[in-house]
């Protein structure tokens, strides 16, 4: 990937215009995420909120609805306002309830949640979710900027057979270099300017160093083994097991919740002992193990990992997990 960054280097950062390359990198996110077209920006916090000011752009509503500790960036649609009201995840009553109003432009949603630790969408839930943002009106805008390419060689509503409004991207698809992008229905999408009237550039956008390092990237993960990382997550879940608290995980995804308590929405993490996970994240550190430093942030493993590290890790992580709880 260094090298390939280098060569594309070599021949300039930038030109303000469209490169081939963008268009190779867009043809590859469409496809594999089953979006009609796509804009490639530079942060998920662009993505996200361009996705957004189109949503409100295309259905003429102003009020936004997002998920109960969701992250979507720091523009002002993630925060709570007039505009902007939040529900809790896997309540379809909550989101039924607010979309009845017919009042909102969008949801913007993690499809499995990941800014409050792991949470994951209970049975049926996206599906009533989908079903109920298409009845109202409302643009159902899924945020992969998580878990997009991690839990599988595509977005994780594909996984789940959800057909979203607009998507976004982030992380992952840069492979560690500045790279974002947005997209969904042809109808929608094809309102940003220049084929419409609605404003969205960017001085850095698609720029050929990102969109190289990102391609580069894809062209890896692809020929990579999810089953093998589902693999080492299930066992640093089954270590984890043993320290007796509550665990939740996705592919190449995991929290350890201070609570005995099932988890999924963001009353459950806000109710586990924030405090101890912290004196955890410390104990982790002193012993050489740099987990997120915060309950709510996910602990992730990757294809670099393999089993000898998760299993040795994780065994010791439960055992002093185990040792806090009962010494609280
Ligand atoms: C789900 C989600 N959306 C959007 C963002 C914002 O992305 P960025 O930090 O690239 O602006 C983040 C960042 O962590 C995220 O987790």
């Amino acid at each position: 990937m260094v090298e390939r960054i280098k060569e594309v280097a070599e021949q300039g950062s930038i030109f303000g215009a469209p490169t081939e390359l963008e268009v190779k990198l867009g043809e590859t996110l469409t496809r594999s995420a089953s979006l009609d077209k796509l804009r490639i920006v530079n942060t998920g916090t662009e993505a996200t909120m361009h996705a957004i000011r189109l949503a409100i752009h295309h259905t003429g509503r102003k009020k936004v609805l997002k998920i109960e500790g969701g992250y979507h960036g720091t523009h002002p649609f993630n925060f709570p306002s007039e505009f902007v009201d939040s529900v809790h995840f896997n309540s379809v009553g909550a989101v039924s309830d607010k979309l009845s109003s017919k009042e909102y432009a969008c949801l913007i949603i993690e499809p499995a949640m990941g800014n409050i630790g792991v949470i994951n969408p209970n049975e049926g839930y996206l599906e009533s979710v989908r079903d109920i943002t298409e009845r109202t009106g409302t643009l159902m805008i899924a945020d992969e900027v998580i878990t997009g390419y991690r839990t599988g060689f595509f977005p994780y509503y594909v996984s789940k057979k959800i057909e979203p409004d607009l998507a976004t991207f982030a992380k992952i698809i840069g492979g560690g270099l500045p790279l974002a992008a947005y997209g969904g229905r042809e109808d929608i999408m094809k309102k940003v300017r220049p084929s419409g009237q609605f404003p969205q550039a960017g001085t850095f956008s698609a720029n050929p160093i990102s969109v190289a390092a990102g391609l580069e990237t894809l062209k890896i993960l692809s020929k990579e083994d999810y089953t093998r990382l589902k693999m080492l997550t299930e066992t640093a879940v089954k270590e984890l097991s043993e320290s007796g608290l509550t665990v939740n995980s996705n592919t190449g995804m995991l929290s350890l919740f201070f609570s005995k308590s099932r988890i999924e929405s963001a009353i459950g993490a806000m109710n586990s002992d924030k405090g101890l996970y912290f004196r955890f994240f410390e104990k982790a550190m002193n012993a050489g193990i740099f987990l997120a430093p915060s309950f709510d942030e996910t602990i992730f493993i990757s294809f670099a990992h393999n089993e000898k590290e998760v299993k040795e890790t994780f065994s010791f992580l439960a055992e002093e997990a185990k040792k806090l709880w009962k010494a609280r």
